[in-house]
């Protein structure tokens, strides 16, 4: 299947790594101009170089943290200046601390706040305007599994990722006329650094081993095993495509059958 994105531009948030490396390597192999962003420059720039290498793609990089609104605003203006359009956003970012309440502060739940449910703002905000423009466009939100089933000791992530619901809902309504998309994708176990810290904190809560916290995991999926990155990106690569058309305002979640809902 040609997803019909050749040529378009996607910004990938938090991705030097993990998920949103994966998503920005399957829009580059679909032949996407990328943008790119995370913390830590020197890790930032050697992904794009790899990606840029690997898939012959245009990669623009920006070290910037996605918790400062007015840096993201300039990072999505640089990305539109470079290219002249934004066709594709996939706003990412880390995870939050893994406690259970009685050991959160109040500090923490801000800075979770601003980490993963109004980081999605910042880049909503900033790309939507280019994206009604042409009027074409694909937002997509990485959350969690935690927006369909809480997850023990992650009470910041069970509590305000259920706001990017809200969100994605939203603004697939107020933009839908525009033709954006905005959808939100939700991980389930998937091997990257965040699970390995996610195992080291459960071992150390729970007073098991690292192996026996990701033997947990593994057991409660049907397909009984963890998440590949790019078993993650194909699908989030689908819903920025052109073939994804008829398809907003959803939450996706991929989870190998973690998530025992109806
Ligand atoms: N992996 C899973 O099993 C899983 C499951 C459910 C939900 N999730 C969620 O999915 C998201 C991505 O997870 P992941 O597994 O890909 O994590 P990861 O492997 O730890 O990678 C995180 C990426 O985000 C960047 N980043 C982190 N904080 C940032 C910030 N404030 N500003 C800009 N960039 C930032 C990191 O680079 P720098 O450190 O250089 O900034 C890195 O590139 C997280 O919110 C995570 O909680 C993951």
């Amino acid at each position: 299947m040609d997803l019909g994105i050749r040529g378009r531009v996607a910004i990938v948030a938090a991705a030097s790594t993990g998920l949103g490396r994966a998503v920005a390597a399957g829009l580059a192999a679909e032949g996407a101009r990328l943008a790119l962003c995370a913390r830590q420059a020197e890790r930032l720039e050697q992904a794009a170089g790899e990606l840029a290498e690997t898939f012959g793609a245009k990669v623009f990089a920006r070290a910037l943290d996605v918790t400062d609104a007015a840096a993201v605003e300039r990072f999505v203006a640089a990305t539109a200046a470079e290219y002249g359009q934004i066709d594709i956003c996939v706003s990412n970012a880390g995870g939050p601390s893994a406690r259970p309440f009685a050991q959160t502060t109040h500090e923490e739940w801000r800075a979770a706040a601003e980490l993963n449910l109004l980081a999605h703002v910042s880049f909503a905000r900033a790309a939507l305007p280019q994206m009604q423009r042409r009027k074409w466009g694909r937002l997509l939100m990485i959350s969690s599994v935690s927006v369909r089933q809480p997850i023990e000791g992650l009470v910041l992530s069970n509590a305000i990722r259920a706001g990017v619901l809200g969100l994605t809902r939203s603004l697939a309504n107020e933009y839908g006329r525009d033709g954006i998309l905005v959808n939100n994708i939700a991980p389930g176990y998937t091997l990257t650094e965040r699970l390995r810290e996610l195992a080291a904190a459960r071992a150390r809560n729970a007073g098991i081993s690292i192996e026996q916290a990701q033997l947990e995991w593994t057991r409660a999926t049907a397909l009984g095993r963890l998440a590949d990155p790019k078993e993650f990106a194909d699908a989030a690569v689908f819903l920025c495509s052109e073939r994804a058309s008829y398809i907003t305002g959803q939450t996706l979640v991929v989870d190998g059958g973690f998530y025992k809902g109806l």
